[in-house]
Parts: C-alpha cells; sequence; structure tokens
C-alpha cells in the first residue's frame, strides 16, 4: 500500500471530522500518520488489520486519516482531520515542528523518535501536559520492549536504583558474532548483509543512538532530565575478537551496555562496552535483541527483552501506544528535583597487556595497580615466545584512578603494546 493509496482511503475512512473543534464520529477514531517509511507503512498496515480488535478494546475503531511524507499529503488537513498524530518521519525538524502543533491542537502524538525526545523532551513533555494530551513514545527506546509503559505506569511507584540496557541490536549482533571468533569488519558486513544494520552503522557502533535511548529512559527512571551531550558513550568499533576470546576463559561475555544509576547521591547515565559474567541476566542476551534490568529495592530485578528493531515489530509498539491512548492513560508527569549527574564512577575492569615474558612483570603491573587501590580479581597468561600476554579482571575502582593506572603502566619498558581495559559488570543475580 503506497502512502497515496492510502491518502485516499482516508479521504472516505474519517468517519467525523478531527478534534479540532469539529464533531468526530463516535465511533471512530481518526489517526494522522506523519511518515510512510519502513515503520509508517509497516504501522499503516497493522492498523488496518488490528482494527476491529482494537474496537471491541476501546469501543471506538481506529481509521488512517491520512499520511503525509515528503511528496504527499498535507500536513494541515492531516492535522484538522484527526484526534491523534503518529509521528514516523524520524529526526528533528520538521518533526519537532508538528509534533508540538499537534499537541497544541489538542491532539494525542506517538512518536518513535529517540533523536527528537533525548533533545527536546522537556518542551514536548510540557506542550503535552498543557494541553492535557498524550506523548507516547514506547518505540523509540529499546524496540519492541515495553520498558517505557514499566517504568511509566508498573513501577511508577518503585524507588528504581539501576537500569541496565543492551537498547542496540545493531551492536549486540555484531558482538555476537564476534563471540564466535569473526573479526569487527566481518560481523558488521553481516549485520548489514541480513538488514541488522544500516549502509552507514556510525550512529549505532559509536554507542551514540544507545546513548539518546539511556537519556530518555533516565529521564523516566529517575525524573531527571538528562540530555544526549551528557550521556559519555563508548562504541564498539575498537573491539579485538581476541579479547572476547580470552574474556570467556576468565567467565566474561561483553555486550555494550547503557547504564543509568543512583550514585553518590546524584545519577551516573553512561554506554559503553562491558563484560558481564554468565549469571548476569543479560548476559545471555544475543542476536539483535534488546533487554533492559530494572533494580529497585523494592522489586529486587526484573529483565525484559525482545527484538530490537525492524518495521513491524516497531509498528507494534507505536500500536500499543495508539490504544493507551485511546484509552487515555497518563502522560508522562513533571520533572522531579533534578539529580546532579555524576560522571566519575567505579567499575571493575578487564585489562588486557602484551608484556616481555621477564620475571617480576606481573608484580610490577600489580604494584601500580594497587598504588591506585585496584586489587586483581583474576588472571589468564599466555606465553608468545619471548612475550606474554596478561589479561587480569580487577575489582570495582573509580575508573580516573584506573585511567592513572594505565598511565603508568604504559610506561613500564617490559610493555609491549598500549594496555586496553574494558568495564567489567560484576553483579551476579542467582
Ligand atoms: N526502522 C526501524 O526499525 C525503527 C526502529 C525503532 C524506531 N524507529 C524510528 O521510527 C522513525 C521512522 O523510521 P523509518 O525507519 O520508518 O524511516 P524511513 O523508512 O526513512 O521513513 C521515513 C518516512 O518519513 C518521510 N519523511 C521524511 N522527511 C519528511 C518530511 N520532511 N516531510 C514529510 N515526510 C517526511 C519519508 O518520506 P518519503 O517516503 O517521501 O521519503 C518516509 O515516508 C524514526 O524516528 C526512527 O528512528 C525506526
Amino acid at each position: 500500500m503506497s502512502a497515496s493509496e492510502t491518502s485516499q482511503q482516508s479521504a472516505v475512512a474519517p468517519g467525523g471530522e478531527g478534534a479540532s473543534g469539529k464533531a468526530v464520529g463516535s465511533g471512530v477514531f481518526n489517526v494522522g500518520l506523519l511518515g510512510f517509511g519502513t515503520v509508517g507503512s509497516a504501522f499503516a498496515a497493522l492498523l488496518q488489520e488490528r482494527a476491529a480488535q482494537i474496537e471491541a478494546l476501546t469501543g471506538r475503531r481506529p481509521v488512517l486519516s491520512g499520511a503525509l511524507t515528503r511528496t504527499s499529503g498535507s500536513f494541515q488537513e492531516i492535522l484538522d482531520g484527526s484526534e491523534a498524530i503518529v509521528e514516523l518521519i524520524g529526526g528533528i525538524e520538521p518533526a519537532r515542528e508538528y509534533v508540538l502543533a499537534a499537541l497544541a491542537a489538542g491532539k494525542h502524538v506517538i512518536t518513535a523518535n529517540k533523536q527528537l525526545l533525548c533533545r527536546h523532551g522537556e518542551e514536548l513533555f510540557e506542550a503535552a501536559r498543557s494541553a492535557g494530551v498524550q506523548l507516547r513514545f514506547e518505540a523509540a527506546v529499546a524496540g519492541v520492549v515495553p520498558v517505557v509503559r514499566i517504568l511509566s505506569e508498573s513501577l511508577a511507584g518503585a524507588h528504581v536504583e539501576r537500569i541496565h540496557g543492551i537498547v542496540n541490536g545493531t551492536t549486540n549482533f555484531v558482538l555476537t558474532e564476534m563471540t564466535s571468533g569473526s573479526s569487527y569488519e566481518q560481523a558488521l558486513a553481516e549485520a548489514q548483509r541480513r538488514g541488522f544494520a544500516e549502509a552507514d552503522p556510525s550512529e549505532d557502533v559509536s554507542g551514540r543512538d544507545a546513548a539518546a535511548k539511556m537519556a530518555i529512559l533516565a529521564r523516566l527512571a529517575f525524573g531527571t532530565p538528562v540530555a544526549l551531550d551528557q550521556v559519555p558513550y563508548e562504541g564498539i568499533e575498537h573491539l579485538q575478537t581476541d579479547d572476547l576470546q580470552y574474556a570467556r576463559e576468565l567467565g566474561l561475555g561483553l555486550k555494550l551496555i547503557g547504564t543509568a544509576e543512583r550514585r553518590d547521591g546524584g545519577l551516573s547515565v553512561r554506554v559503553h562496552p562491558a563484560f558481564l559474567y554468565s549469571g548476569h541476566p543479560l548476559a545471555s542476551v544475543n542476536g539483535p535483541y534488546n533487554a533492559v534490568t530494572v533494580e529497585s529495592q523494592a522489586i529486587t530485578e526484573i529483565t525484559m527483552s525482545g527484538p530490537g528493531a525492524g518495521g513491524p515489530q516497531t509498528a507494534s509498539a507505536v500500536l500499543g501506544d495508539l490504544v493507551s491512548a485511546m484509552l487515555a492513560r497518563p502522560a508522562v508527569a513533571a520533572p522531579l528535583d533534578p539529580l546532579p549527574l555524576v560522571e566519575d564512577v567505579e567499575s571493575g575492569f578487564y585489562i588486557h597487556m602484551d608484556v616481555a615474558d621477564r620475571p617480576g612483570a606481573l608484580a610490577a603491573v600489580a604494584q601500580l595497580l594497587g598504588e591506585q587501590g585496584a586489587s586483581i580479581k583474576s588472571v589468564v597468561q599466555h606465553g608468545l615466545g619471548d612475550n606474554a600476554r596478561l589479561m587480569m579482571v580487577i575489582h570495582p575502582l573509580l575508573e580516573s584512578r584506573l585511567r592513572e593506572a594505565l598511565a603508568r603502566i604504559g610506561e613500564l619498558d617490559f610493555l609491549r603494546s598500549t594496555p586496553r581495559a574494558i568495564r567489567v559488570i560484576e553483579e551476579e543475580f542467582t
């Protein structure tokens, strides 16, 4: 079905008139669609397929009142003829302008647009609150995993301590392939061949996409507005297959982890590759999947997982939001007293060093680590002729202290390459 076909269909479909001052047909709920690409076209098909089921649930039959693309449809006409607007254009403008106009006109808005939310979320949430309408965005954060709904509704009364998330399916697929022995380049090419990575994968592999999603999740869980540029992030581009292989010997698996947690009276939000022990709930999430773990004293720990992206899957999350909006569930609450953002946090680390195989090398490294307060948890050593490869896991240490220790270790005359470090998440859930 093309966008123009949808628009034509919709010229007949609106059973009444839009919410902007005109009467609305009692049995029909008009939905205006902005964007008719991968997700938009899947949403239009799903809406048609599920209309009767939704009518049974809500008492009104959702009907597409029009679809906007770059070349077809009129935003104003779609707005005037709809009670809810589904924004699936992506990017900042004109999506922001359209969403603000829809909210100001008293229409519910559903969007899958993480870029827009992590840059202009507060402006949009405030516009929705003052207009008394819904702004919903389940599909923007963790694919089909209903973490937005769980955080803002089911866990609204829980004092969340920490969220760990695998919120980018592309990087999780690449890391899964690398764990099986592929190089980074081979794994990325396979992800592109199977449609899990875009031709330009830089947003995903740099960790920036995950950082945007963690900023949105942190806002929801901790009531603190977090801008994208306040989220430090590292990607997976520099990871090496041998690190993943050696780490397996230490019982560790590698994931790109987004973290948002209470730390030292503040909030730390960050994204980086991290090793997990096999008992961690996120350790078994492989392939193009997303998963989020929420921790709080009241609930201990909840983990949700599911497909990370894809047109039909994302459209299903958008449709869930539409049904919630039709049932008039609550919008995002006003911010709480914002927590200060904390940057220097403690973490366990895996450290990889190539050294000359000489007596005292391990002791010298251990001493420099000890001077920074680090203690070694486990060590694996492989002989490489005159050299040796040392892989170790250290107990939690402030990142600034780890950097200092690595700088000093890097100056040792028996080092054969710059030491590498990857964070290790220590928690085990059994
Ligand atoms: N694809 C996924 O798996 C996925 C998963 C989660 C979230 N999302 C989010 O969902 C949203 C849509 O993604 P998508 O993959 O469906 O994108 P897409 O395939 O590129 O489709 C974008 C649609 O928006 C239209 N559009 C672009 N600029 C426009 C403008 N200035 N005015 C009117 N229409 C315009 C395009 O029109 P033309 O048809 O004329 O080009 C196209 O129909 C994005 O926010 C994305 O981040 C996508």
